[in-house]
Parts: C-alpha cells; sequence; structure tokens
C-alpha cells in the first residue's frame, strides 16, 4: 500500500461517468494515481465503448487494480435489447476482463443482487444463483466466467446504491416541496447502501485483496414507500403526501419483483472488519445532503 485505501500502482475505473464508477474515481484520486475511461465524445477520460468490437478498443494501460462500473443498467433496457445489453454486459465486459488480468491487473466485477431469486433473505455469498430478469441472468453469466480466471478476480455484488441525484428521488423531492402527492411501491424493496460506503469497501479491498465474491448490502428491506416517508419526514413535509400504492394497482410493466433484496454480508465483516451501515442509516446519509 503507497497510501491508505490504495493499493501499490495506478488504479483503472472502466465507466468512470457512472453513479458508482465516479464516486470511486473521486475516492481513490485522494491517496494516488487513478485513470478513467468514459464512451463520452469529447471526455477526458480514456475512451472505451464496451459496444464497440474489442479490435477497436484502445490499449489499456498497466494497472494494478481495474474497477469494471461500465455497464447497461437499465433493467428495461436490458430486457428490450438483450443481444446489444449481453454484449456489453456479458460478451465484451468478459473480453475486457481477460485483456486485464492478462497484463497483470487485478478486476472487480461490480454485480447485483438481481443474481438471486429474491426468495429470501441475507444469501450468503456462496448461494446458487437463480436470476429471474435479463439483467441479472447477464450479470449471473459474466460473474460466472470472470471468477474462472482465478485469484485476480473479485465480484462485487451491490445492493441498492443510493445517491441524492438520483431521478426518483430528485422527483419526489420536488413534488414534495411542491405540495404535490407522490404514490411510491409499498410492494417494492431496496437494500440501501451509500456511495461512501462503497467507496470504502473497494479502498478496503484493494488493500486487502481477496478473489471471489463479496457482498454489500444493509440490513434491512426498506420500501420504496418507507423510504419516501421518511424523505418527506426530512423534508417536513406533511406526511399525508406520500400515499403509498403498490406496482400492480399502478400497473407497472415489471420484469421482476423481488421478496427479499438484502445480501448477506459476513465475508466483508470477517475479512475487510466492515459494518455496513443499517437502511435507515444510508437513507439519512443520502437525505441529508438533498
Ligand atoms: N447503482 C446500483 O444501485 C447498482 C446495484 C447493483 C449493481 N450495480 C452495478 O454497479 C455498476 C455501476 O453501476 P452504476 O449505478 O454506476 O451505473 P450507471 O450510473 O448506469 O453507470 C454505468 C456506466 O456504464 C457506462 N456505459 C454504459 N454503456 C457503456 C458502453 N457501451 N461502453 C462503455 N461504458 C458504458 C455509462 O456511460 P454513460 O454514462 O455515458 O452512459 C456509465 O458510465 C454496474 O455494473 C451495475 O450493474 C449498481
Amino acid at each position: 500500500m503507497s497510501a491508505a485505501g490504495q493499493p501499490g500502482g495506478t488504479v483503472l475505473v472502466v465507466g468512470a461517468d457512472g453513479l458508482v464508477g465516479s464516486a470511486l474515481f473521486r475516492a481513490f484520486s485522494v491517496h494516488g494515481p487513478v485513470l478513467g475511461t468514459s464512451r463520452r465524445a469529447g471526455s477526458e477520460f480514456l475512451p472505451l465503448d464496451l459496444a464497440e468490437p474489442p479490435g477497436k478498443w484502445p490499449s489499456l494501460p498497466s494497472v494494478s487494480v481495474a474497477y469494471l462500473c461500465a455497464a447497461v443498467t437499465a433493467l428495461r433496457q436490458c430486457r428490450e435489447h438483450p443481444v446489444e445489453s449481453r454484449q456489453v454486459n456479458l460478451t465484451h465486459t468478459v473480453t475486457l476482463a481477460g485483456r486485464l488480468v492478462a497484463q497483470g491487473t487485478r478486476v472487480v466485477f461490480f454485480s447485483t443482487g438481481l443474481v438471486f431469486d429474491g426468495t429470501q433473505s441475507f444469501w450468503p455469498e456462496s448461494a446458487p444463483l437463480n436470476p429471474q430478469c435479463e439483467y441479472g441472468r447477464q450479470k449471473a453469466e459474466a460473474e460466472r466466467q470472470i471468477l474462472a480466471v482465478g485469484e485476480s478476480a473479485a465480484v462485487v455484488r451491490l445492493a441498492k446504491v443510493v445517491a441524492p441525484g438520483m431521478p426518483l428521488f430528485r422527483r419526489w423531492v420536488e413534488d414534495l416541496r411542491a405540495g404535490k402527492v407522490i404514490r411510491p411501491f409499498a410492494d417494492y424493496v431496496m437494500s440501501p447502501i451509500t456511495l461512501s460506503f462503497v467507496a470504502e469497501a473497494m479502498q478496503a479491498l484493494a488493500a486487502g485483496w481477496g478473489s471471489g465474491v463479496w457482498h454489500l448490502g444493509a440490513d434491512a428491506d426498506v420500501s420504496y414507500a418507507a423510504a419516501a416517508s421518511r424523505l418527506a419526514a426530512r423534508l417536513g413535509v406533511s406526511p399525508g403526501l406520500v400515499q403509498p400504492t403498490t406496482s400492480q394497482a399502478a400497473g407497472a410493466d415489471l420484469e421482476f419483483l423481488p421478496r427479499h433484496s438484502t445480501l448477506g454480508t459476513a465475508r466483508l465483516r470477517t475479512e475487510l472488519g466492515l459494518i455496513t451501515p443499517s437502511a435507515a442509516a444510508a437513507l439519512d446519509d443520502c437525505f441529508a445532503s438533498i
């Protein structure tokens, strides 16, 4: 370790414009050299579009650890465009991981709790996968292929990362402040974690490397309705403005409605000494900066 939270050497964040990627880029920049990639024209990061054939990719820098944050993350987009999204989320991501590992880089691949079927709480890291949506199937297969490279690969399954800038939270804030009723789902749950916790855990993983599967999730499921009520309280608006509904009553076109979204985080605790903040604390932390 060259400094707290940084392995010796440069870190690469693939998808440095995204929610998680930009937070990791910022967090690692404090401690040492970090490179990022972006598919956006005019970006200052290295250009890398995973929709392009690998033959067109630029050569990748030699780094110690790479965090693979680039992905098609919208479930609807994965369902409606399975071929294109599979290429980005599975085929090309696995190719990228292979190239990086061949250069002596450790890779961290971000996956999701949606590789499980949501029928149980706190799945352990070793639980069998049973994805119920296209996004989850793509991630599950990418996990399997990336883990096959062995000691140089880690898979980090994230529960729901919450941030003040999330479009849903922004809409809720706007409506609540305008005195408008919002109708969040009471039957849709999340296990919220903050970006700062994800960054802290990833710095700890870089410093105390462990291959295989890791889980980052909170201590409980929280419904979107409960989260909205917490936000209303934080904003000091009438609790009556939050009028919960269900996804079914609202006619939401959901590919999958997990009953549970929590992940078992035993490995994080025992091997990295990290305790995930509670779901309530994660929401309060997120809403504090709204
Ligand atoms: N956030 C969560 O709650 C959560 C939960 C579970 C798992 N994850 C996983 O964690 C990782 C990061 O998620 P996130 O929330 O940061 O997602 P995000 O905000 O949607 O960011 C995704 C990133 O991928 C980039 N990207 C999309 N298509 C690309 C392509 N063809 N080539 C190169 N880059 C491409 C995006 O670029 P543009 O911005 O230019 O589109 C963006 O930088 C993802 O693998 C996601 O599946 C996230």
